[in-house]
């Protein structure tokens, strides 16, 4: 079972200046030139993704929006559309992050028309799913997950399941310094894996990359990444800091 080349993302979520933000880019930039054995991104707030992707542009990370909406254009006060992602140099989108789904009400239709709408403009979607503290407790860790993962995939078909990421991200363990332990989450991983090879054949679903977030540092990392049903890592608070994210990829390496 050959590892696949691991995912480190970085979401920045509602944090950083314009200008640290443009640092940051320049010095992961110069930072992971020939580092060839991971795929890195960063998820930088909206207004900061055309400057951040005109630093980046002809380097290995790829720049993914936090979020959009699910229509192209439109009377959507406030909202950003995928088209305008794409026109900035994005090439991967968050959707349905936990933060999205509970602080803002999103929910599993919206949340599926978006990924559509990703692929049509040839974004990456990153699926987020993930149960929350009281679902787990209650012993409905796999029916959340198996949901969220069904309807967000809704019409997603086997041509088009290849352009997706997977991030399960336990909402408990989102910001609260309480990792998922890496067995908890490789069993939660290798679920999906089985929901998706069920949907779309063992080697579709073999394929996809299915990537863990919530409460990642660099001394966990090791043993998140070794576990053979995690692809890589979606980091939060320790992306903020470049040298804690750079200490992260390196311990992947
Ligand atoms: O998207 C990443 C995330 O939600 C995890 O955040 O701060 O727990 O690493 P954090």
């Amino acid at each position: 079972n050959q590892k696949k080349r691991p995912i480190i993302l970085g979401n920045w979520k509602m944090n950083k200046s314009l200008k640290e933000g443009v640092q940051y880019a320049r010095s992961l930039k110069a930072a992971i030139a020939g580092k060839t054995w991971i795929m890195c991104g960063i998820c930088p707030p909206y207004v900061f993704l055309k400057d951040i992707c005109a630093i980046l542009e002809g380097s290995t990370i790829c720049v993914s929006a936090q979020n959009m909406h699910s229509e192209a254009s439109g009377a959507f006060t406030g909202e950003i559309a995928a088209p305008m992602l794409k026109e900035v140099g994005c090439s991967h989108v968050l959707v349905g992050h936990s933060e999205r789904r509970h602080i803002f009400g999103e929910d599993d239709f919206f949340i599926n028309d978006k990924i559509k709408k990703a692929i049509s403009f040839e974004l990456v979607p990153i699926l987020c799913i993930g149960e929350t503290l009281e679902e787990r407790e209650a012993g409905n860790t796999k029916d959340i997950v198996l949901r969220q993962l069904k309807n967000g995939l809704r019409g997603v078909g086997i041509e088009l399941i290849k352009c997706i990421i997977i991030a399960y991200e336990p909402v408990w363990a989102i910001g609260t310094g309480r990792t998922a332990s890496p067995e908890q989450a490789n069993e939660v991983h290798s679920f999906i894996r089985t929901i998706l090879s069920e949907d779309y054949g063992k080697d579709i679903a073999k394929k996809l990359s299915i990537i863990y977030g919530g409460s990642v540092k660099a001394d966990n990392t090791e043993a998140l990444i070794h576990q053979p049903e995690i692809d890589g890592l979606l980091v939060g608070g320790a992306s903020l800091e470049l040298e804690s994210f750079l200490t992260i990829i390196e311990v992947v390496q």
